[in-house]
């Protein structure tokens, strides 16, 4: 499909229609340009994009992918995110066919169509209805500890890992949905919003089930009474969750759990004891940037869903209080609202001991800042209640606006926007629990769970950054709490000494054990998006061993009590899909390595701002089989 071939070629293309138009005063739909078709159309494309979209997608907001990687996407995908995805404020002054203009323009010639997954000859198995072996859902255990028994991997055999196959999920740009493997079935999730069954042994679909909107989250699996085959949980892009069967994807239900148009499932929804706990998050933070937007209204939560039924059980709040007009308006006549923010995006911890789920919060929307945002709260697993909130930075307002011109709904704080984004893992430490918690900001906290959340310890090992500091997720083994740090230089607003790698602390004390830094692999990688070698995808670990990907798109094992790196594997590139489609490999960013069974699975491509995009779902194994390798590398 995609190679960075025809990524570098779009930046030549690019780069030539962006001649044709004088850039600063380019009105909407005439250009004065000449009026030969093609040209005509190329010119009326640039010109809508300079008006309307540029301002973000030429690099300056860091999350916007750039325009060279809208080629990739489709004129179909730039379509639905202006006419019903999260472009929509951005897009609503443009009328029904300027927009397909523009989406035609962006996605540029006719890319090649994805080829057809490959589907499996033979039947699906009967799954057994527990797999011991598999690291289940996003945080591997209730308490999101991302700890594996290691599926027979160890010091001595890591380095033996070799490429088994790899899947390039279709018509995507970003690989992100983390696999859960099942009685030799991986089960995952993509940005096209299908999810997948795919057999372990050579990478067929047994079944697909089209979600219809971005499944980002990892899916979940459990037993329901009455039900002979596991059902499948995940949430989607327009905060619906669904839950299907596992041995032919089927609907079982749907509900959504949102109470706000913009509404999102980022986190992964966490199945305990019959109950599903969904994180609830929103993209109104980049709504915000409309200037004509009354701005914010989200209050950021979690649902707790009966997982046998689909009925809402509870739905409880960040922000307790619902916004209001706070009486101003902003510098374009828009009311003003609030408070508002303060997204959930990680998976909650589950302490069935204590009765409470622990989320992390993220920054808020509107000023001043709500005063559970960048916190981490705690609710009753059975009402939803609030038992408390501790907040670990205050005065933290920042939303999408303050990346442009204008500005009119950046709240006058901001940011600096250092969410709480990982999960937080549940410690024992045999006389008493450690909740381990990392932050945007690098830094990483101990709460006493019996204590309101009160600090136990606390260590700032990272500088902090655009994607963290801590961004998705740390992983603990018995002896030490493993801390991934992005500490990217993407943006310039950051600064001091950075130390972007792995950290092994001692969750008792936070005190460092080792420190491998990351150091960048970039050379002959696409300069735009950039290459960095930060540490920002969930890591997984061991006994013996520590899994962790970087935005340069390498996948390092560590020695866990050394730091000592054992084996490494470069997934930039392209690469031979099992269905003869090429997949195209970036930078390994949010989801983290999975373990099972002498297996290991790896996401990557992420096409958001400044990081390389991708589409690849890459399976290694134990021992080497030696029949699908890479293929071409493109420099
Ligand atoms: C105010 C800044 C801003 C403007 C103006 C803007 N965008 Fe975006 N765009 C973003 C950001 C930020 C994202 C990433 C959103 C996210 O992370 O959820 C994005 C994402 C996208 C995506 C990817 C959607 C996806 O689901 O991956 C497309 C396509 C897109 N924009 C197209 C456009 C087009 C076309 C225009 C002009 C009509 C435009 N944007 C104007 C900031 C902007």
């Amino acid at each position: 499909m995609i190679t960075v071939k025809d990524l570098t070629r779009r930046i030549g293309l690019m780069m030539a229609a962006a001649v044709l138009v004088p850039l600063a005063n380019a009105a909407p739909s005439s250009t004065g340009m000449p009026t030969d078709g093609a040209t005509t159309e190329v010119a009326d494309g640039m010109a809508l994009y300079q008006e309307h979209c540029a301002a973000c997608h030429d690099g300056q907001v860091p999350r916007a992918p750039h325009m060279i990687t809208f080629s990739t996407i489709g004129a179909d995908t730039i379509l639905n995110a202006m006419n019903n995805g999260v472009m929509r404020a951005q897009a609503s002054a443009l009328s029904a066919t300027e927009r397909e203009v523009l989406a035609g323009f962006l996605a540029g010639e006719a890319m090649a169509p994805p080829k057809p997954i490959l589907a499996c000859a033979d039947p699906m198995g009967e799954l057994a209805s527990s797999d011991a072996t598999a690291m289940q859902g996003w945080g591997g255990n209730a308490e999101n500890h991302r700890h594996s028994d290691g599926a027979g991997l160890d010091r001595n055999n890591v380095d033996q890992l070799a490429l088994k196959w790899v899947f390039a999920y279709p018509g995507a740009l970003r690989a992100r949905s983390q696999p859960l493997v099942h009685d030799g079935v991986i089960f995952v999730g993509s940005q096209s919003g299908d999810i997948y069954a795919l057999d372990l042994e050579s990478g067929c679909a047994h079944w697909t089930y089209s979600a219809g909107a971005e499944v980002r989250s990892s899916l979940s699996l459990g037993l329901v009474p009455g039900r002979d085959d596991p059902v499948l949980y995940m949430g989607d892009f327009s905060a619906t969750v669904h839950a299907i069967d596992a041995s032919d994807g089927s609907l079982v239900w749907r509900a959504s759990v949102g109470d706000h148009p913009d509404a999102t499932i980022t986190g992964s929804p966490k199945l305990h004891d019959g109950s599903l706990y969904v994180p609830i998050s929103s993209s109104e933070w980049a709504t915000a940037a409309d200037p004509g937007y009354a701005c914010c209204t989200f209050r950021g939560g979690v649902a707790s869903v009966d997982a046998a039924s689909g009925e809402l059980n509870w739905r409880a709040h960040v922000i307790e209080e619902p916004a209001v007009e706070t009486g101003e308006t902003n510098p374009f006549g828009a009311a003003r609202k609030g408070p508002a923010g303060a997204p959930v995006w990680n998976s909650p911890t589950i302490d069935a001991e204590r009765g409470v789920l622990y989320v992390g919060t993220g920054e808020a929307y509107t000023s001043p800042a709500a005063d559970t945002s960048d916190a981490v709260l705690a609710f009753s697993l059975a009402t939803g209640e609030r038992q408390w909130a501790k907040q670990l930075l205050g005065g933290d307002a920042w939303n999408m606006a303050c990346f442009i011109g204008e500005a009119a709904n950046c709240p006058e704080e901001d940011g600096p926007d250092l969410d709480i984004g990982a999960s937080t893992v549940l410690w024992s430490g045999g006389e008493r629990d450690y909740l381990l918690v990392g932050q945007k900001s690098g830094d990483v906290y101990a709460l006493d769970p019996d204590k309101g959340g009160a600090v136990a310890w606390h260590n700032k090992v990272g500088r902090g950054g655009f994607l963290g500091g801590v961004h998705w997720g740390m992983s603990a083994n018995g002896d030490s709490l493993f801390v991934p740090i992005a500490d990217t230089t993407i943006t310039g607003r950051f600064t001091g000494p950075v130390s972007p790698g792995i950290h092994a602390l001692d969750p008792t004390s936070g005190e460092v054990r080792w420190y491998t830094p990351s150091v960048a692999d970039c050379e002959g990688k696409s300069p735009i998006p950039v290459c960095d070698q930060g540490m920002s995808a969930a890591i997984t670990s061991t006994d013996q061993l520590v899994f962790a990907g970087s935005l340069d798109g390498n996948l390092n094992v560590y020695d866990s009590l050394s730091g000592e790196i054992l084996w490494s594997f470069d997934t930039f590139g392209d690469f031979d899909s099992v269905s003869g489609d090429t997949a195209l490999g970036g930078s390994i960013e949010s989801d983290g390595p999975v373990l099972y069974k002498g297996h290991v699975l790896i996401n990557s491509g992420y096409q958001f701002g400044a990081r390389m995009p991708g589409n690849a779902l890459m399976v290694f194994s134990l021992p080497p089989k030696a029949d699908l390798v890479r293929s071409t590398r493109s420099e």
